[in-house]
C-alpha cells in the first residue's frame, strides 16, 4: 500500500467516525445516559411538594422509561436469553420480570391524585424499584453483554435499541 492510499484509507475512517448517523456509541453507553435521566427524574420527584410539578414528572418519566424498557427487552433481554448459558438466561428472565413491576407501579402513580400520601407511596416505590434494577442491570446483565457480544456487535445493538425505541408508542 503506498503512502497515499493509507493517508486516504486514515482520512475516511476518520471522516466515517465524524458523520452523523454513521458513528455509533455501544448500546450500553446509551443505556446508561438514559439510566442517569430517569435516575435524576426519580429525584425531582420524590423532592417535589408541588402537585402540577409532580404531573409533569410523571409524564416525563413515562416517555423516558416506556420505549426504554421495550426496546432494552426486545434487544438486549432476548439477546442474553438466546444465549446458552443457564446464568444468562435467568437474569434476561428477572429484568423482564422487574420490568413488569416497575410498569405496573408507573400505571398506579399515573392514575393517583398528586401530592396525597397514597402518590407519594408509589413515586417512592417506584425510585425503589428502579434503583435496585438499574444497579443489577448495570452489574449482571452488562457483564453478559461485555462477555458475549463484540464492539461491533454492541454497536449494531445500538442502531437496533435505537430504532426499537421509535416504534413504541407510549400511551
Ligand atoms: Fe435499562
Ligand atoms: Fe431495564
Amino acid at each position: 500500500m503506498n503512502v497515499r492510499t493509507t493517508i486516504e484509507r486514515a482520512a475516511k475512517s476518520v471522516m466515517g467516525a465524524l458523520t452523523p448517523g454513521e458513528a455509533q456509541p455501544d448500546i450500553l453507553e446509551t443505556l446508561h445516559a438514559e439510566h442517569e435521566e430517569v435516575r435524576e427524574l426519580l429525584a425531582k420527584l420524590v423532592n417535589s411538594d408541588a402537585a402540577r410539578e409532580q404531573k409533569q414528572l410523571v409524564a416525563k418519566i413515562k416517555q423516558a422509561l416506556v420505549p426504554h424498557a421495550r426496546a432494552e427487552e426486545k434487544v438486549v433481554y432476548d439477546a442474553i436469553i438466546g444465549l446458552r448459558d443457564k446464568e444468562a438466561k435467568i437474569e434476561g428472565n428477572e429484568g423482564y420480570i422487574e420490568h413488569s413491576l416497575t410498569d405496573v407501579t408507573l400505571k398506579k402513580l399515573d392514575k393517583l391524585s398528586a401530592n396525597t400520601p397514597e402518590f407519594k407511596a408509589a413515586a417512592k416505590v417506584l425510585k425503589e424499584l428502579l434503583e435496585h434494577h438499574i444497579r443489577e442491570e448495570e452489574k449482571d446483565i452488562w457483564a453478559q453483554v461485555k462477555e458475549n457480544f463484540s464492539d461491533e456487535q454492541r454497536e449494531q445493538m445500538n442502531r437496533d435499541f435505537l430504532a426499537a425505541k421509535k416504534k413504541v408508542k407510549v400511551a
